[in-house]
């Protein structure tokens, strides 16, 4: 049972894997036997998260610097991956903003840019670059995460959960087109977990935190680790069937 979940051998690279969900999901691959690549803006921050992560794990783990909203250095990204670990095999884009809470009509240029740029175009573009080179090796599985609120929308989000409702299309798309391939696209989509994107948003509308957890069936926040096991699942040939879905985890809001 243990071999259905097992990444012994694998290479997972997680953007977004420094701090919140994105570093509970590298962590928890590490942990089932993959190396891990982490991202984030900063390469300072990939080094020290990849450090405190190898230490815990015993798994090679390396950061590299990488802004998902900058179409050049995602090229670069995945020119230093391959070079240094020859081959991935799990593709998690994680890394996501939503940077305030933004009526329709006051949404503009700049921040509609943003926020699609980092979210969308981003994701898009890492995918197009990793799905091929996954065809040619062993194939892979390739997890976009969107949040819940894809499904719904909600008043002043609606930026950032338009992207997220796209990235579920595009999610779609990219299963039709890389099935042949041997490549799995799967989304996978949040609920409410305490991170700083919560509290984030919690700083900005009072009660916000308590909304979210009354609006699941469960009444509360997940902690960050509660995502690992879906991550593990839609990586790894526990899997194998799944492809062009979508897995909520959370607490049954809907
Ligand atoms: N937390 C929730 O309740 C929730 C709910 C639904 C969906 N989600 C989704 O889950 C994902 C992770 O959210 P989170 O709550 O864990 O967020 P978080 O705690 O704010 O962490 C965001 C991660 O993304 C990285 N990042 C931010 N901007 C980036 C950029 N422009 N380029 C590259 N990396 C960037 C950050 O690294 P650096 O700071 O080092 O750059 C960090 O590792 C997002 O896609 C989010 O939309 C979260």
């Amino acid at each position: 049972m243990n071999q259905l979940f097992d990444l012994s051998g694998k290479v997972a690279l997680v953007t977004g894997g420094t701090r919140g969900i994105g570093n509970s999901m590298a962590r928890g691959l590490a942990e089932a036997g993959a190396d891990v690549i982490v991202t984030g803006r900063k390469q300072d921050g990939c080094d020290a998260a990849a450090k405190e992560m190898a230490e815990r794990t015993g798994r090679k783990v390396l950061g590299m610097a990488c802004h998902m909203g900058d179409w050049d250095q995602i090229d670069a990204l995945v020119t230093r991956a391959y070079d240094t670990c020859g081959h991935v095999d799990v593709l998690v884009n994680n890394a996501g903003i939503n940077p305030a809470f933004v009526t329709v009509e006051n949404v503009t240029s700049e921040y509609w840019d943003k926020v699609y740029g980092v979210n969308l175009k981003g994701p898009m573009r890492l995918a197009a670059l990793v799905a091929p080179r996954m065809g040619q090796s062993a194939g892979g599985s390739i997890i976009n995460v969107i949040t819940v609120g894809a499904y719904f929308g909600g008043a002043g989000v609606g930026v950032y959960s338009s992207c997220k409702a796209a990235l579920l299309n595009l999610t779609r798309v990219m299963a039709s087109e890389w099935a042949p391939l041997g490549v799995r696209v799967n989304a996978l989509a949040p609920g409410p977990f305490d991170t700083d994107m919560m509290r984030g948003a919690a700083a900005a509308v009072p009660g916000f935190s308590e909304g979210a957890a009354a609006a699941t069936l469960q009444k509360r926040v997940a902690h960050p680790d509660e995502i690992i096991g879906s991550v593990l699942y839609l990586a790894s040939e526990a899997s194998s069937f799944v492809t062009g879905g979508d897995l909520i985890v959370a607490g049954g809001m809907h």
